[in-house]
């Protein structure tokens, strides 16, 4: 394998087992690793890693250690280091399941963060130096340039900052690849910055490789391991009738001129909600779609193959393990209709409000003045994190936010009297679906929004419930801008704590 997939000879020398990569990495340092949702992330260096943190821990010696990437990775990096207890650190973003308990029982510091923002950070120098970058590629080029693999992330800024640099090249990726990716070189801090040059989401402002500086590179793991994801459930009745509510909303949209026939590019966030609208939109009348999104989702491929979508820019795939093997063996035939960036630019505010993208995000409960929690049970539990959606709700030209009305088999409410926790404010919520239905929040004043939210997405077990406590806020409340009773506000949740559900 070495001669087809690292062509530079003079850095064949650098060649090592994982084991010998992980002995480079000291304990106490900043490791920037790939990966980006199950996607991309090194598989070797990380297990060998979390192996050898287990044998000092049980040498009595201490080992953990600072741990970026570019968003959630797979079992074998956060999952296994989370088990080994070696990271003290995490940003910006996790979705794995060990990791999220050792968060929250406070085993773990997690700082999570807009996508967008981590590399421009991490260039201010806001987040610290960072020692080591452990990097997934798909190949080195004779003249060392690398070839990125299935996600981008942060890596280019990982390789610019990193001390050293610790590569896993892997066979696994189809050198198909190569081509499909666009490395945008030209950001730089205030008051340097430009515009950036892209005007259309198919647009390529960048390389298709990564530079560096082969003089950092202090190991070569060589891997064959595929990428790993969860699978999607199949979209049920609720997903079903959350998509057809969308699927509406747009065509009304396209019917009063206020979409062109084609959309605007689509962003499609993280989650079994947002893959299953996507899947919605193939039977959809929308034609010669484009996407301008983080993630490429199964949903995302079903548009291609039908046609729909024209093509699809992001920063990673996050595909079930069925899609990324039909990818992978056909890549070929994908490879011109999707391009791989950096999330600085996948997720550039800048970028967002230019092309004018259509942000679909999952959540976990909004309030009935249209406050957006998606991150925090019962406000202090951390799910996954932020993520990109406030980089694209912000900026979106419509910001759309969805979610079954209810979870946990109907014990918990979506829609409550105040979220919990807000990560997106009101102004940055447009449009709010349940499979109840759809409430267009523009142009609403809070009282306004409170009364559709509650009569046309609340579930019908929550709805009377919260029309109840709307109308006692409004006779009760310190101020009419934005009603509520203080002592009363988060009851629900306190119920839920206490009993195992909100109801009352
Ligand atoms: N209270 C408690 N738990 C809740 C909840 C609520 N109000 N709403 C959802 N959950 C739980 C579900 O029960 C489920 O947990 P389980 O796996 O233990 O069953 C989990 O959250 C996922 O919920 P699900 O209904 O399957 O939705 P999803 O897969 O669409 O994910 C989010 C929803 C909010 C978790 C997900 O969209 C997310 O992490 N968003 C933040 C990041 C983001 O938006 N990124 C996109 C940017 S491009």
């Amino acid at each position: 394998m070495s001669k087809t997939r690292i062509g530079a000879e003079r850095l064949r020398s650098k060649i090592m087992s994982a084991e010998d990569a992980a002995s480079l990495i000291k304990s106490g340092s900043t490791v920037g690793m790939s990966g980006f949702t199950g996607s991309g992330y090194p598989k070797k260096v990380p297990m060998a890693l979390a192996a050898r943190i287990e044998a000092e821990h049980a040498a009595g010696n201490p080992f953990r250690l600072r741990v970026w990437t570019g968003a959630s990775t797979g079992p074998e990096l956060d999952g296994a280091l989370a088990k080994a207890d070696g990271i003290e650190f995490r940003l910006p973003y996790n979705s794995d399941p060990i990791a999220r308990e050792k968060i929250n029982r406070g085993e773990m510091e997690y700082f999570d963060m807009h996508l967008s923002q981590v590399a421009p950070m991490a260039w201010q120098g806001f987040l610290g130096p960072l020692d080591t970058a452990v990097v997934e590629v798909s190949g080195i080029r004779p003249d060392g340039t690398l070839i990125p693999s299935s996600s981008i992330g942060n890596n280019k800024t990982w390789l610019d900052r990193a001390d050293q640099i610790i590569l896993e090249v892997n066979s696994w990726q189809n050198p198909a690849l190569e081509g499909m990716h666009d490395i945008y070189y030209g950001t730089a801090l205030p008051p340097h910055r430009v515009p950036i040059p892209l005007v259309r989401a198919d647009d390529r402002i960048g390389d298709t490789v990564f530079h560096c500086d082969i003089e950092k590179i202090v190991a070569i793991v060589e891997t064959d391991a595929p990428d790993r994801n969860l699978p999607f459930n199949p979209p049920d009745a609720v997903a079903h009738a959350i998509a057809g509510h969308l699927l509406e909303f747009f065509g009304h949209e396209v019917a009063k001129g206020r979409l062109p026939q084609s959309l605007l590019p689509l962003q499609s966030g993280v989650g079994n909600i947002a893959n299953a609208v996507l899947t919605g939109l193939v039977d959809g009348p929308f034609e010669n779609m484009t996407a301008f999104t983080e993630v490429i989702q199964d949903g995302m491929l079903d548009l291609l193959d039908a046609g729909k979508l024209r093509m699809a820019s992001a920063t990673a795939f996050s595909l079930s393990p069925e899609a990324a093997a039909t990818l992978n063996a056909d890549m070929g035939r994908y490879r011109d209709k999707m391009i791989l960036r950096p999330q600085e630019i996948s997720n550039h505010p800048e970028l967002i409000r230019r092309l004018g993208c259509l942000a679909m995000n999952g959540l976990i409960e909004a309030d009935i003045y249209g406050n957006v929690n998606s991150t925090h049970v019962m406000g202090s539990r951390i799910q996954n994190g932020i993520g990109g959606s406030g980089d694209f709700a912000r900026n979106a030209y419509v910001s759309i936010f969805m979610t079954p009305s209810t979870a946990k088999g109907g014990k918990i409410s979506a829609i409550v009297p105040q979220a919990s926790h807000v990560d997106h404010i009101t102004q940055d919520v447009q449009v709010l679906v349940t499979e109840q239905g759809l409430a267009d929040l523009r142009g609403l004043s809070p009282k306004q929004r409170a009364e559709v939210i509650i009569a046309n997405c609340a579930h019908p077990d929550y709805r009377p419930a919260l029309k109840d406590y709307y109308a006692r806020a409004l006779k009760g409340s310190y101020g009419l801008q934005s009603p509520s009773l203080l002592n009363e506000a988060l009851s629900w949740h306190q119920r839920y704590v206490e009993t195992g559900t909100m109801l009352g």
